[in-house]
């Protein structure tokens, strides 16, 4: 018998959900989850719970404690005040809160629940830790550029040490999504375009958060975002509708996701776009068929923030009910921020909408989670007001932070070698981001301060510099006698240091950009000042590749330094005055010109590719632009100088279980040690379906002293050569392949050719 007040409509929809559930995978995972390690406590307790209970495990809520930026990015929502929202925990109608205001607020409210509420279920605290907690890294993606995945471990394991020692349990972090249109704003948090970096980013920033063990005071549980392909929203625009094959999304989109998982990551978070028709948070297939069933993925899935509700205005639910039971039975454990789950949640199972075992289910995930995080042994594990103190910016946390700055910068360009500068140089200053406190240490920082960055001008004081500083415009608009005191500043100098690009608040969610350029008033500045023939080097401010036109693309040196974080100023200083050469490669195409976009180094060949020489009318091509980048992905310049020769390898083939080494030579011609990057890219000459002109899949950095010749050697099998076939499934086939050993995506470096033989 149906419920009595059930609609005609409801049912229908309901008995097609329970012939749905009858053979849903879902339902074989509940089979599973009864094998999971799950502490014996943990199924007692669930039986103790009421519904409503149950739903309270599955609800998380931005912190109403508020009063600063944590609640300005997240304004609180159920609760309108601090002591309502501790009443709402103590009554269990919460499994804990996020982007929390640090140990003391915490403290008040772990205490409450531990010593009020009726089943004593510790409160988990989260937080977007994004690119460190008060000591602030570079934004994800100029980490990257470092191509050192070892870095990020350490930086992230940095940021879980202070964000622990502020109460926090759970970062919502690392971002994995890769990032191919620089129109949108989000690729400054993740690891850019390549799907190798994304990899190998991805897992190295789980480990650092989440440490050698979870349950340590110092390790938080990492959350892998957006499941998935968040940033291939049409047009770049954030939120945006993605329609892409399910052949690029497991090639492209899922395997850094598939890295986090490898790696230990315990949560996963359902993206705000829709895939081919299906938003993510109501996407069984998604969630539950690849993700659980074929992955055999065992942690947590949170919805984004309000993801679950967002689902009525995408058109897929009718009402808030609605969408709780679609995020939910597609797969989303906890719900974040729209109090959907704890409204409905319990009347969806009572009127059979739900079954009660799938509650279950996710509430002993949430429940193990927080086992795991040691949070039963002890709730105040990471709560100590003391120890957040002691473990903020200590020396060798803002150390790490300079290294990292300084590995992310990445010389694009350096004509006539006018970098480094000598001390003695008189330098001009000029541009928005010269000094101040403000877009140093980059967008989705919730805990750093500009206050406590340290700006170029800063840097190149302490170093020794000799620099006049003029701004010469805001950063969107002209400031009055701004060039002309601008232009008398260069006239002055040696050389002009121009710090111009798009302020941190101008990338991250809700930014995107149809034109990916220097606003006009800076371009304006810059003409003015390349007009007095001084010398010119760019410092580049972006959190995006950015399309660069006129003085600033035609500037002698440009440096691209993204928003290093809390020690900026220093690390710029460093390369500038060559007392670090510079290393750092390009984990983003950056395009002539913005209509290229999306752009990524990694596209296809079309059956018309334009050669290279006079360009061929009916081959692809745009009118006027080169459809190559400015400035390729892998790029970057030391102060050395590099070649390439000797391309080896050890056999002629590669054979199924065998596998074939690949050498280069590098030589520093130059008078200065270089950090040189050699990126090893494949391309796979015929296959079943179209293959990329070129793939990364190897690289190394190495230190070549002036005159110092060095072999690079990389070693690939098999499974280096997989991609997604016609069956949608991993496919290795025989055939030629072309392989570089380059400084770039768009280098030739030394290039050659190996075979491939499906045989032992
Ligand atoms: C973002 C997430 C973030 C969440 C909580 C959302 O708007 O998309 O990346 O973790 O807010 O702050």
């Amino acid at each position: 018998m149906l419920p009595a007040r059930m609609s005609r409509r409801s049912a229908i929809h309901a008995l097609g959900l329970a012939s749905a559930w009858a053979i849903s995978p879902l339902r074989a995972g509940l089979a599973q989850a009864a094998t999971q390690n799950v502490p014996g406590f943990i199924d007692p307790l669930i039986a103790r719970m009421t519904l409503e209970e149950k739903a309270g495990q599955l609800t998380l809520m931005a912190s109403a404690w508020g009063g600063d930026r944590a609640a300005g990015l997240n304004p609180p929502g159920g609760s309108t005040n601090f002591t309502a929202q501790i009443e709402d925990a103590v009554a269990g109608r919460l499994t804990g809160v996020f982007n929390v205001n640090g140990a003391t607020m915490a403290l008040r409210m772990q205490k409450a629940v531990m010593q009020r509420s009726r089943l004593k279920i510790p409160l988990i605290f989260a937080a977007d830790v994004i690119h460190g907690h008060r000591t602030i890294f570079p934004i994800p993606v100029g980490e990257v550029a470092s191509f050192e995945p070892e870095l990020a471990q350490r930086t992230a394991r940095v940021a879980a040490f202070e964000a622990s020692g502020a109460g926090i349990d759970w970062t919502f972090a690392p971002m994995v999504d890769i990032a191919r249109d620089q129109r949108w704003g989000r690729a400054m948090e993740g690891a850019g375009e390549d799907v190798l970096l994304g990899r190998l980013f991805a897992a190295a920033r789980v480990r650092g958060f989440q440490g050698d063990s979870l349950a340590a005071d110092d390790a938080i549980m990492a959350c892998a975002k957006h499941f998935a392909a968040y940033g291939a929203a049409e047009a770049g625009l954030d939120y945006s509708t993605v329609d892409i094959s399910e052949r690029t999304l497991r090639e492209v989109y899922l395997p850094p996701f598939q890295s986090a998982f490898a790696a230990g990551c315990g949560t996963t978070m359902a993206s705000f776009n829709e895939i081919a028709g299906v938003p993510s948070t109501a996407n069984h297939w998604l969630l539950s068929d690849v993700l659980r069933d074929e992955w055999q993925f065992r942690g947590l899935v949170v919805s984004d923030y309000t993801g679950d509700e967002e689902l009525i205005a995408h058109g897929v639910a009718r009402d808030g009910r609605d969408a709780a039971r679609l995020a939910f039975l597609a797969g989303v454990d906890m719900s974040m921020e729209s109090d959907l789950y704890r409204l409905h949640l319990p009347s969806l199972v009572r009127d059979g909408l739900v079954p009660e075992a799938a509650v279950d289910r996710s509430v002993r995930r949430v429940l193990a989670m927080k086992a795991m995080l040691g949070l039963f042994d002890n709730p105040l594990r990471r709560i100590d007001p003391a120890r957040e103190a002691a473990r903020s910016r200590r020396p060798e946390a803002l150390a790490l932070a300079r290294e990292a700055a300084r590995k992310s910068i990445v010389m694009a360009k350096n004509d006539g070698d006018l970098l480094p500068l000598a001390r003695a140089t008189r330098i001009a200053l000029i541009g928005p981001f010269s000094s101040g406190a403000h877009d140093i240490i980059g967008g989705w920082s919730v805990y750093g301060d500009d206050a406590q960055g340290v700006d170029l001008a800063t840097g190149l004081r302490s170093a020794g510099g000799q620099i006049t500083v003029v701004p010469g415009c805001g950063i969107d608009a002209p400031l009055p006698g701004g060039i002309e005191a601008a232009v008398a500043a260069a006239q002055a100098a040696d050389v002009v240091l121009l710090a111009v690009g798009e302020s941190q608040e101008w990338s991250g969610e809700a930014q995107s950009r149809t034109e990916i350029t220097v606003p006009a008033a800076q371009q304006r500045l810059a003409e003015a000042i390349a007009a007095t023939g001084k010398p010119i080097v760019v410092v580049l401010k972006n959190g995006r590749a950015l399309a660069l036109s006129g003085a600033v693309r035609d500037a002698s040196a440009i440096l691209i330094t993204w928003q290093l974080g809390s020690e900026s100023g220093h690390a710029l200083a460093e390369v500038i005055y060559g007392d670090y050469g510079p290393s750092g490669r390009l984990p983003i195409s950056f395009p002539h010109e913005s209509g290229q976009e999306p752009y990524h180094y990694d596209h296809k060949s079309t059956g018309r590719p334009q050669a290279a020489g006079p360009l061929q009318p009916y081959k692809a091509h745009y009118r006027g632009v080169p459809d190559t980048a400015l400035f390729a992905f892998g790029h970057g310049l030391t102060y050395g100088k590099i070649s390439y020769s000797d391309l080896a390898f050890d056999k002629p083939v590669l054979s199924r279980d065998g596998s074939i080494t690949i050498s280069a030579k590098l030589t520093n011609h130059g008078r200065r040690s270089a950090a040189e990057v050699a990126q090893l890219y494949i391309h796979d000459r015929a296959a079943s379906v179209t293959r990329p002109v070129r793939e990364l899949k190897a690289f190394a950095k190495v230190t070549l002293e002036p005159g110092e010749k060095r072999d690079v050697q990389f070693t690939l099998h098999r499974t280096d050569l997989t991609f997604i076939g016609m069956g949608l499934t991993p496919t290795v086939e025989p055939g030629q392949f072309d392989v570089w050993i380059a400084p770039s995506a768009q280098d030739e470096g030394v290039h050659g050719t190996f075979e491939f033989v499906d045989a032992v």
